[in-house]
């Protein structure tokens, strides 16, 4: 059984947003059986299973003395994977979490006071030597702040090439204990969660070198994917902030077409003319010309 921890000590970031809706997502692109671990006392993830009517992921709430024990029974159980939701701010019960982790997920939102934090949490994966992957979530597409954070972050680790976005989707959809794959499965959102997943799935499956994890389907668009700000750029949230950096300003906006010329023709010898010059190869007539010792 695989171990992933979503985990910062910043508040709010989404770890529990993120913990069930990759979970969900694990168990229907067929990673499954999957377990959810919530070792937060707040109990977020425990409120959002219970809501819910469908029994998958399996849920289970514990204490971090009993942590080792509950994922011991869950490997017995059968369990292939389990996500670990862990609690904000305690460096303590978030390094006995991290212990367990063959991945670490870092939810960071793209502003000054997330980015001021991932030291921390940083530290806390270096002590256990556990590989750490950072997740930009709540962004504004297409915003200049999103490029640069995920530029500050790629000084710490690895940054997942696909963003999640600012969507009142990913609130709402939890209300009733659903996650937006299930609740608006062809939206931007729901696609967004697919790709991460994948990613994910992808980099486990090296990390503890497990073929039978790497996906069936790997789409090859990830980093242009990150470049555009997603394709959601018909959102409503959009209209925040459209300020394009230069260089990627010149990928969105085709350059202008060249217009051709149409004057007389200058050249000596045009186009499809035989050359009456001197004869300047090497290889002249298919012979080698010789060489004067
Ligand atoms: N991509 C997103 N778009 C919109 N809202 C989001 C997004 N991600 C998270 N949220 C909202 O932000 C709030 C905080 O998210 P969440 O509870 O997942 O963070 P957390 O890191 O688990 O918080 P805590 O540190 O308190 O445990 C929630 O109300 C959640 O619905
Ligand atoms: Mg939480």
């Amino acid at each position: 059984m695989y171990t992933i921890v979503t985990a910062s000590q910043k508040g709010g970031s989404g770890k529990t947003t993120l913990s069930g809706h990759l979970a969900v997502e694990a168990e229907r692109a067929g990673a499954g059986p999957v377990a959810l671990v919530d070792t937060d006392p707040q109990g977020s993830l425990a409120m959002w299973w219970n809501a819910r009517q469908v029994p998958a992921p399996h849920f289970v709430k514990t204490g971090l003395l009993d942590l080792g024990q509950t994922l011991a029974k869950l490997a017995a159980s059968g369990f292939r994977l389990t996500v670990i939701d862990t609690p904000p701010a305690i460096t303590s019960s978030i390094s006995q979490v991290v212990a367990f982790a063959d991945l670490v997920i870092v939810p960071t939102r793209p502003s000054p006071h997330d980015l001021r934090a991932v030291g921390a949490t940083v530290d806390i994966a270096e002590r256990h030597g556990k590989p750490l992957i950072f997740v930009l979530n709540e962004a504004t597409a297409r915003a200049r702040i999103t490029g640069e954070s995920a530029v500050a972050l790629s000084q710490h680790g690895t940054v997942a090439p696909v963003t999640i976005h600012h969507r009142v989707d990913f609130a709402a959809s939890m209300i009733d204990g659903r996650t937006v794959q299930e609740v608006v499965p062809n939206s931007a959102s729901a696609r967004e969660v697919a790709e991460l997943w994948l990613y994910i799935q992808a980099k486990l499956s090296r990390l503890v070198r497990d073929p039978s994890l790497i996906p069936d389907f790997q789409p090859q668009h990830f980093a242009v994917n990150a470049l555009m700000g997603g394709e959601d750029s018909d959102d409503e949230e959009d209209d925040e902030a459209v300020d394009i950096p230069p260089p990627l300003k010149q990928i969105i906006e085709p350059p202008p077409l060249v217009s051709t010329y149409s004057g007389p023709e200058r050249r000596v010898n045009p186009p499809g003319t035989p050359y009456t010059g001197v004869e300047r190869r090497a290889v002249a007539f298919g012979r080698r010309r010789m060489l004067v010792p």
